[in-house]
């Protein structure tokens, strides 16, 4: 309430009291008011104060914090893979990273470490960002899925809904300038498209208002070398894009 509307319900109040004496036959005092009725205005109360309003979502955000979404995540339960978990996977790297690679979902190695890019994957997403110069604290690293599907099958429509949120608040608490999505079912569930990873990959897009450059998941590499050049490409673009300093020839990865 406003400083003149609280002086106004004061008012209201001290001629109740008013009228109540009267009831109570105290007549002699008719349209005189208590005597300490200047004490009892809260002068501070009589201040005009700002309008109060419903927290924003931005001020909502700004109570969010990485560590309370790793714990809400470490409690989840919206989908049955927290059936058949062993750890929730919620990223690690730099809160600060101005970049975030996002892959599709934990695999065996990641389930048991609770990290993402763990395995032989992992390793070869190190070496990637090793070649951009970078190291794995400098960045962010997540998954569109916090937990593993088993036999590593795709995650499912109705999984993604649930988890989604979860990288949404990661990516607001971040803010990177750049995503790369890795693979793709990251690139295309991020980009709510059916179009195909080879004709995605190359340029850049936008998820929720963040550019987005989607290119082949490390595991796919480990099985065709030849498209490390495609993403090598890929990975140049980011760095220009971020003005890092593109290595020579030789240290590509
Ligand atoms: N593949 C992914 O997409 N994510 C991981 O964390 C590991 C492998």
């Amino acid at each position: 309430m406003s400083g003149v509307g609280n002086l106004g319900a004061k008012l209201s109040a001290l001629r109740m009291e008013l009228e109540t004496l009267k009831i109570h036959g105290h007549e002699h005092i008719d349209g005189a008011l208590p005597p300490d009725w200047l004490d009892r205005l809260d002068v501070e109360e009589m201040k005009p104060k700002p309008e109060t309003t419903p927290a924003s979502p931005k001020a909502k955000a700004q109570n969010d914090s990485l560590s309370k979404i790793v714990s809400e995540i470490s409690e989840c339960r919206l989908c049955p893979l927290c059936r058949t978990r062993t750890k929730t996977v919620p990223g690690v790297g730099n809160p600060r990273a101005r970049l975030m690679f996002v892959g599709e979902a934990p695999g065996a190695d990641e389930d048991k470490q609770g990290e993402p890019f763990v395995g032989k994957a992992g390793q070869l997403l190190t070496r990637m960002i090793a070649a951009m110069g970078l190291k794995r604290e400098d960045v962010f690293i997540a998954n569109v899925l916090k937990c593993r599907p088993p036999d590593n099958r795709t995650p499912l429509p109705a999984e993604v809904e649930k988890c989604e949120p979860y990288l949404l608040r990661q990516i607001d608490m971040i803010r990177p300038e750049v995503i790369c999505s890795l693979g793709a079912v990251a690139s295309s569930t991020l980009l709510k498209t059916e179009t195909s990873i080879s004709k995605l990959r190359g340029k850049f897009h936008s998820y929720h208002d963040t550019p987005l450059m989607p290119t082949f998941h490390p595991s796919y590499l480990l099985r065709n070398p030849a498209a490390k050049k495609d993403v090598w490409e890929d990975l140049q673009m980011v760095m220009k894009r971020l003005g890092l300093a593109i290595p020579a020839e030789k240290e590509k990865p």
